[in-house]
């Protein structure tokens, strides 16, 4: 297959190792000519240290080139890219190309998610999947065993894209819930950053076990009143992604929270982490939404005002504790209750 990741970020320049790897012809495309020419020079990122670019993949800041007969386009730039990188390609992809987004998060002015944007842009010509999971660029760069899913309306386009990115250290599941999986890829970095709040105010690790756990039921309400599956945050997008996001030292988004627990001011944080803090701009996607389908999102909403409103993150974690009573679960036993 002919496929090019647009984005050169950590996650695109692990995605196009893998593919490569897999025995595709591999271009990774740029926006940026000082950036393509680092890569070129070094054939390792900056962004992903130690990990060696195979001389087989073609860096280029060329958009022409990169959709010249392409039978995939990987779009894999951060958030606040996604549109733009969808609108400079629109017209050159050929019909009936596989678009696969593999970037996390909701569209910062519209609260869109991607495949929504993606469509409008793109039209009908193109197909369309999102894949998410547990997939730090870190260790899949260095081929460690890890699984994702990849969600289409089309079970079909799906296993098309299972069948190219799957093999001996990714497994790729299938899914036709693209909402839970577009949702649960954007809200999990929202309780990361306050799991590395929690961690930078000194508190413990059964403090982080409660934001995952809670975070994951807030998650799932706002999932399943925006037309996603519960059981789909119970799998890799969902419950996969949180564990590993919240956990893991590869984090952006935890390590930006653990400086804002520490007392570092937002934006200090964000530049000192040097790589997008997703959460950052979902945290204002959570608020706009879930105040729009009235859903209660507790963590994600304090979140959003120490990121947004100057709140101190002890107020915010002392307000979480002291919400009113609640059972766990609905009346009928099947819904978590935020
Ligand atoms: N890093 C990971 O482990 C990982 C894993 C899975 C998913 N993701 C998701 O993939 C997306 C990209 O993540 P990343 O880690 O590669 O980010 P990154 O911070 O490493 O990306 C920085 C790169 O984005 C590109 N970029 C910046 N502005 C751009 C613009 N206006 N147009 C086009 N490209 C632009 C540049 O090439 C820049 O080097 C994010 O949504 C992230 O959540 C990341």
């Amino acid at each position: 297959m002919k496929i090019s990741v647009f984005g050169s970020g950590g996650w695109g320049t692990a995605v196009a190792k893998l593919l490569f790897e897999n025995g595709h012809d591999v271009i990774l495309w740029s926006k940026f000519e000082k950036e393509v020419e680092t890569l070129n020079t070094l054939r390792e990122n900056p962004l992903l240290k130690g990990v060696i670019i195979p001389s087989g993949i073609k860096i280029t800041t060329n958009a022409d080139e990169a959709t010249d007969r392409i039978n995939f386009a990987v779009i894999a730039t951060p958030s606040f890219a996604v549109a733009e990188t969808a609108a400079l390609i629109k017209n050159k992809l050929p019909r009936d190309c596989i678009v696969v987004c593999v970037s996390k998060g909701i569209e910062k002015d519209t609260s869109l998610r991607f495949s929504v944007i993606l469509r409008e842009t793109l039209g009908d010509r193109v197909k369309l999947a999102s894949l998410s999971g547990p997939t730090h660029a870190e260790e899949v760069g260095r081929q460690i065993p890890t699984a994702c899913v990849v969600a289409s309306e089309d079970i079909a386009i799906a296993e098309q894209v299972q069948d190219v990115f799957m093999n001996d250290y990714l497994r790729v599941y299938t899914s036709t819930d693209v909402i839970g999986v577009e949702l649960g890829a954007a809200l999990k970095n929202i309780i990361a950053l306050g799991a590395g709040i929690s961690d930078g105010l000194g508190f413990g690790d059964n403090t982080i076990a409660m934001l995952m756990t809670r975070g994951l039921a807030e998650m799932a309400e706002l999932c399943v009143a925006l037309g996603g599956k519960k059981q789909t945050l119970a799998g890799l997008a969902g419950l996969g992604d949180l564990i590993v996001t919240c956990t893991s030292q590869h984090s952006r988004n935890r390590r930006a929270g653990v400086l804002i627990g520490k007392g570092v001011e937002v934006q200090e944080a964000m530049r000192q982490v040097g790589a997008v803090v997703e959460g950052y701009y979902a945290a204002k996607a959570a608020h706009e939404l879930s105040h729009k389908v009235g859903i209660d999102m507790p963590i994600c909403e304090e979140a959003y005002k120490v990121l947004y409103e100057g709140k101190s993150a002890l107020s915010a974690l002392k307000d979480l504790m002291s919400r009113s009573k609640r059972q766990e679960w609905d009346s009928g036993e099947e819904n978590w209750v935020g």
